[in-house]
């Protein structure tokens, strides 16, 4: 019953995860290329800083509902006042601020770095371009866990992954238009011309190169900082120490302050007080980024706790032939033979790194019969 119940929250969370990750790399390329017309656009900082305020309210509220029925049905057999408010706020206290809390500064500080990452690189590169060279955060997380956790791959994995770095490769050979400006891909545009009137042009140029090298920053920060949740998630969950939403509560409370100090104060403290402030240029399509992303972040938790890492990845894939799919449907258009042929080669190659089991090999809570 039990492995059922896993099993079905396993493919759940990845499912939600593909239509999550399609959605937000649609908004958030959108929300960062539209014209703005007279107002500034939103700064990246503040945005990464509101994300985690958001994921650590639902993560606390997600803490508490678990405190209060695991109180409710300890009170139900001994009948103690374990369930009163004061104690439930003084458990939950107690498990945000354990002795061991101070391990999710790492990861705290890298997805914080991570996130800026993933802004910098979808302001300079097309949604296709990012979202498939993204993709190498399935080849860096492979590496983190053998070189961190000591795990294997069999031969037909290194295929995959051989495979999907050529993919990536073949997407980034896409020659652009003229010489260090990339125009965005069509059906990013027509999905920003919906909102905005044709009398807006939208002549935003791109740097690709620091586009680029954000990307692959972002990917290789992935791969060593999920492996690295995941170590102490899947330690916990076994010892029964902290749970998921305990884990992910002491998460964001840490990247709070990098996000705050090193982002917003330091990084652009002067721009925010001489352009209108932290929410300037917020308007709905920001907001639907935020929300997406802090969504994002707590399926990608139950991702790493119930399936895996690669797994998770494989996921994120996916959601490119779902926005490939979606955009087709929508409006009729096809992508740059480039594109096209390195996603397709980037989906091939997870379904070949896939089609053995490697839950067992990569080491899962527990593994999914198939
Ligand atoms: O691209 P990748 O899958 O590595 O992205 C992970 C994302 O999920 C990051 O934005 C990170 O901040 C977020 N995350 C989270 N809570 C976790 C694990 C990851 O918000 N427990």
């Amino acid at each position: 019953h039990s492995r059922q119940w896993l099993s079905s929250i396993q493919r759940l969370s990845l499912l939600l995860l593909v239509l999550q990750n399609s959605a937000l790399v649609m908004v958030m390329h959108h929300s960062r290329n539209s014209p703005t017309g007279s107002q500034p656009r939103y700064l990246t900082s503040t945005a990464v800083l509101v994300v985690e305020v958001v994921k650590l309210s639902a993560s606390l509220l997600l803490a508490t509902y678990d405190t209060i029925t695991s109180h409710s049905s300890s009170s139900s057999s001994s009948s103690s006042s374990s369930s009163s408010p004061s104690s439930i706020a003084q458990h939950l206290y107690c498990s945000i601020f354990a002795p061991d809390s101070w391990k999710l500064i790492v990861p705290a500080a890298l997805y914080t770095l991570q996130n800026s990452l993933v802004y910098a690189a979808l302001s300079n590169l097309d949604a296709v371009t990012f979202q498939v060279t993204y993709q190498l955060k399935i080849l860096t997380t492979v590496l983190f866990s053998i070189l961190l956790l000591g795990r294997t791959i069999s031969l037909r994995q290194w295929l995959g992954l051989l495979l999907l770095t050529f993919g990536v490769a073949l997407v980034q050979l896409s020659p652009p238009t003229t010489p260090d400006v990339i125009t965005t891909a069509s059906w990013t545009e027509k999905i920003a011309s919906l909102f905005t009137s044709p009398s807006q042009s939208s002549t935003i140029h791109h740097n690709a190169l620091k586009g680029l090298a954000a990307v692959v920053g972002a990917s290789l920060i992935s791969g060593l900082t999920c492996v690295y949740f995941e170590k102490i998630l899947k330690d916990s969950l076994s010892s029964n120490s902290s749970s998921i939403w305990i884990r992910n509560v002491q998460l964001s409370f840490f990247s709070i302050f990098p996000a705050f100090f090193i982002g917003v104060m330091w990084y652009d403290g002067v721009n925010i007080a001489q352009n209108g402030g932290f929410f300037a240029g917020y308007n709905i399509v920001v907001w639907a980024t935020i929300c997406l992303q802090a969504l994002g972040g707590l399926i990608v938790a139950v991702c790493i706790a119930y399936a895996d890492n690669v797994a998770k990845n494989f996921a994120a894939s996916l959601s490119i032939v779902v926005s490939y799919a979606g955009t087709a449907v929508v409006f009729g258009e096809r992508m740059t033979l480039h594109a096209t042929m390195g996603a397709a080669v980037v989906v091939a190659a997870t379904w070949l790194y896939k089609s053995r089991p490697s839950t067992q090999q990569l080491g899962t809570l527990l593994p999914v019969s198939s």
